[in-house]
């Protein structure tokens, strides 16, 4: 089937000027990153999965923003891409004001300890052969935060912290446990002195009883330091409990970005609302609201037309299977994209172009029905 034609950009430009405002430390813009999918012979781009495709949010200085969305929508990419671990497709990235994509090699690397990122699984991003105390210190070094003489005693400030006494310093990663692995993680980030942290799924990897550490271990490093944090999660609660934000992404797009109580008092996407619907909440009276999703997550190599989620959406309507929605701020800060929300004369605008859509469709199918007769 030809591809339909996408009458609108999925965003508008919402955030036209956010990184002139010195309070918003992380301002991103219409984001793209697609990774080219190659045939096995002659290695030739046949198509492009769509990873992270036209998305759009701010974060406040000293907040955190929680990002949500099934497993393969485009989390993880958000963030490799926004700390120029890879390069974009498309959009900008403003941190602190700087264009990160526009910056020199040299120019990038003195923002590098500015900018730090936490992973899942803390084992795997530490070395084995070295002790923590190198661990933890080497960028300090290689960065020249503090003077030499003061090394020593900076690191052991970092390791308190976190939680960790500096006699742990000559201790291997090995030694540790989980929790504590995920702590020096964290002091390593810390000690670069950045003004942002990238957590990737940081607790998920974790026992439940230390997640509640480590989260609240990020809660008072963020309000002694004054750190911003991108928190990505898949677990609500987690996010609910540490974000002053909140954005929801599908299949690549983000369908809704707000205040944490608001979007989860108050859900305006139906994706956000089957989502949050499947919450457990610890009170037995409870009348359990859950929606079911159905089908499974389309593949973002072949996403489907329009809306994206058109072919799970319960309330679904003509429009959706034709055109993608705009992402627009609905009340002060909350921002949807959803065609429940338009106005009327911008649903009569898209009407039309979808009944022009049709046409040309069945214009089309004629013609073809008209070459196959001749034949
Ligand atoms: N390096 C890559 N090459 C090709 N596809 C990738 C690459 N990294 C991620 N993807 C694809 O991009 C999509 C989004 O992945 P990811 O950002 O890891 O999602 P999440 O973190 O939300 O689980 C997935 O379909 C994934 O397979
Ligand atoms: S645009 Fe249509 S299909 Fe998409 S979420 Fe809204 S109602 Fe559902
Ligand atoms: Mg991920």
């Amino acid at each position: 089937m030809e591809e339909v034609k996408i009458y609108d950009e999925y965003t508008s430009s919402v955030f036209e000027g956010a990184e002139n405002d010195p309070d918003n430390l992380v301002v991103v813009k219409n984001l793209k990153k697609y990774f080219p999918i190659k045939s096995s012979f002659f290695k030739i781009t046949v198509g492009n999965v769509k990873a992270v495709d036209d998305v759009s949010f701010k974060i406040k200085r000293g907040t955190t923003m929680g990002l949500v969305g099934e497993s393969g929508c485009g989390k993880s990419t958000i963030g490799r891409t926004i700390l120029r671990l890879i390069e974009k497709t498309d959009g900008q990235v403003f941190i602190n004001g700087k264009d990160i994509f526009s910056l020199s090699k040299n120019d990038l690397r003195k923002e590098r300890p500015n900018i730090q990122i936490i992973f899942q699984d803390p084992y795997a991003s530490l070395s084995p052969r070295l002790p923590i105390g190198e661990i933890i210190g080497e960028a300090v070094r290689e960065h020249g935060i503090v003077p030499r003489e003061e090394f020593d005693d900076y690191i052991s400030r970092v390791m308190e912290a976190c939680g960790l006494p500096d006699y742990y310093k000559p201790r291997y990663p090995h030694e540790f446990s989980g929790g504590q692995r995920q702590r020096i993680c964290i002091a390593r980030a810390l000690a670069l002195n950045p003004d942002f942290i990238l957590c990737d799924e940081p607790v998920s990897a974790l026992d439940v009883s230390i997640q509640a550490q480590i989260i609240n271990l990020l809660k008072d490093l963020q309000k002694q330091f004054g750190l911003t944090y991108l928190f990505i999660s898949h677990d609500l609660s987690v996010v609910e409990y540490i974000s002053d934000t909140v954005g929801v992404m599908y299949l690549g797009n983000m369908v809704e970005f707000a205040p944490t109580e608001k979007i989860y008092a108050n859900p305006k996407h139906p994706y956000t609302e089957a989502l949050f619907s499947a919450i457990p909440v610890p009170d037995p009276d409870y009348k359990v609201n859950r929606i079911i999703l159905e089908g499974s997550i389309p593949s973002p190599a072949n996403p489907p037309s329009g809306c994206k989620f058109h072919t799970r959406c319960r309330k679904c309507m003509e429009v959706c299977k034709y055109l993608a929605p705009d992402f627009k701020e609905l009340e002060p800060e909350h921002f949807c994209a959803c065609h429940l929300y338009n106005t009327p004369e911008r649903q009569k605008e898209l009407d039309e172009a979808v009944a022009k859509i049709k046409k040309e469709k069945e214009t089309k199918a004629a013609e073809g029905h008209g070459k196959k007769a001749k034949k």
